[in-house]
């Protein structure tokens, strides 16, 4: 039996687990797999904080170089994260002939078709399963599960911080400011949540996803991305009365005229199983012109669901070289720039609108007729009020038909024209999807 010899670089909360899994089951996969892979070298800045998994001490090192260098190791795992090392680890890893594993979403949304071509010029793999939701194979999914079909919509909660903080302040009352604090207190946001809670992880994972599945390079600055801290306890309150649920949603839908990519709060039915998916979990809804629709929910984050996808990924690989079909599953769909990626003001969706108005007679007839003058359909409106004293603003909510972007964009011009006057500041936008 071929032994395949791996080397780690990253002995955090996903590299520990990694190492714990690699080492529980090598004796077993020599059984059921037939397959010897061994974990050769793990390297990190600090080998001394105990990481809670057994490690044997002579596998540890604070020289990658140990790993890079070493000419029996075929495949490189890379869990450092980050930009500039990873990137120059990946680098020489591959120009040394090694096969890569990384769950680095950021450094491929924006390093990915440098990396990946330089991996195919040097007929090497590079999977990165775990870049995409934790532990939800939808890589696998799109790269191979579903290469039949024509995917003609994702919808992604693929945001764990996120989704607890929407779930939080939904089931809980709590403000965003709260929610935050409580997902930090929890260790499901990072001290710096800035990634997580403005969209930026989710359109790593979005820029990822949709090049593989529309066979193009994408980049971030292709597509808009809003996060979540706008969000208020009364849209939250709001979206509940109207029947929908606030979720950050990665939104990738292909139509006739080219391809729409988004991320952002967005109301959806709370009916939906999408709404369904509560605090850290992730999910993805894709689907398929011939499969139909397929749900993939699970853990995003953590040790061992993560962990889970980058063992899948060194066995897939140590498949490969065992049957001399490194390359087999290319790392992207090189296709040519199919359709073109359509720009913020062509996305056709509906909206929320929250207004703070004044409540006096003809200030709804005002705000509804710069909707019904640039050629937005009304679907639903409430208003509330309260103890009110003179001058006081009452909120206002109106949710619209299906418009495109750049009609709204242009009502949210004349909005600001009212801004200090019958509105108090400029309307709350968000939008809403209903056909996932
Ligand atoms: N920080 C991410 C999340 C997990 O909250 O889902 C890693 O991408």
């Amino acid at each position: 039996m071929k032994k395949i010899n791996v080397g780690l670089v990253g002995f955090g909360t996903i590299g520990a687990g990694v190492a714990d899994i690699l080492l529980k089951k090598r004796e077993e996969w020599k059984k059921t797999l037939d397959i010897d892979i061994n974990l050769k070298k793990i390297a990190d800045l600090d080998i001394e904080t105990d990481r809670g998994v057994n490690v044997p001490k002579e596998l540890l090192t604070t020289n990658y170089k140990e790993i890079v260098d070493d000419p029996e190791i075929e495949i490189v795992i890379e869990l450092v994260g980050g930009y500039d090392f990873a990137k120059k680890l990946i680098l020489e890893s591959i120009e040394m002939g090694k096969n890569i594993v990384t769950a680095n979403k950021a450094l491929l949304a924006v390093y990915g078709k440098e990396i990946f071509d330089k991996a195919i010029e040097k007929k090497v793999d590079i999977y990165y399963d775990a870049a995409v939701a934790g532990g939800i194979p939808i890589i696998k999914v799109v790269k191979e599960a579903m290469l039949a079909n024509n995917i003609e919509k994702i919808f992604g909660i693929i945001n764990g911080t996120c989704n607890y903080i929407l779930t939080t302040m939904k089931n809980e009352g709590l403000s965003f400011e709260e929610a935050l604090k409580k997902a930090q207190e929890l260790g499901f946001a990072e001290a710096d949540p800035t990634f997580d809670i403005d969209g930026i992880d989710s359109a790593h994972k979005l820029t990822i996803l949709a090049s593989l599945v529309y066979w193009r390079e994408v980049k971030m600055e292709d597509f808009i991305t809003e996060g979540i801290r706008k969000i208020t306890s009364l849209d939250v309150k709001f979206a509940e009365e109207l029947g929908y649920t606030v979720k950050l949603l990665a939104i990738a839908r292909d139509r006739e005229d080219g391809i729409e990519l988004r991320v952002h709060p967005t109301l959806i039915p709370s009916k939906s199983t999408l709404a369904s998916i509560l605090y850290e979990f992730n999910a993805v809804m894709i689907k398929g012109n011939f499969v139909d629709e397929l749900l993939l929910k699970g853990k995003g984050a953590g040790r061992y669901p993560t962990a889970s996808a980058v063992v899948s990924d060194v066995i897939d690989i140590a498949r490969n070289i065992i049957n001399n079909s490194v390359g087999r599953v290319p790392p992207y769909h090189r296709g040519g720039e199919l359709k073109r990626i359509l720009p913020r003001e062509e996305i056709i969706t509906q909206y929320y609108l929250r207004f703070s108005s004044l409540d006096k007679p003809g200030v709804l007839a005002k705000i509804t007729n710069i909707l019904g003058d640039v050629g937005i359909s009304i679907k639903a409106v409430i208003q509330k009020d309260g103890e009110l004293k003179d001058g006081e603003y009452v909120p206002v909510v109106i949710l619209t038909h299906k418009t495109k972007e750049g009609i709204m964009l242009k009502a949210l011009e004349k909005f600001k024209e009212l801004v200090g006057d019958i509105i108090e500041s400029e309307p709350q936008i968000l939008r809403v999807e209903e056909d996932l």
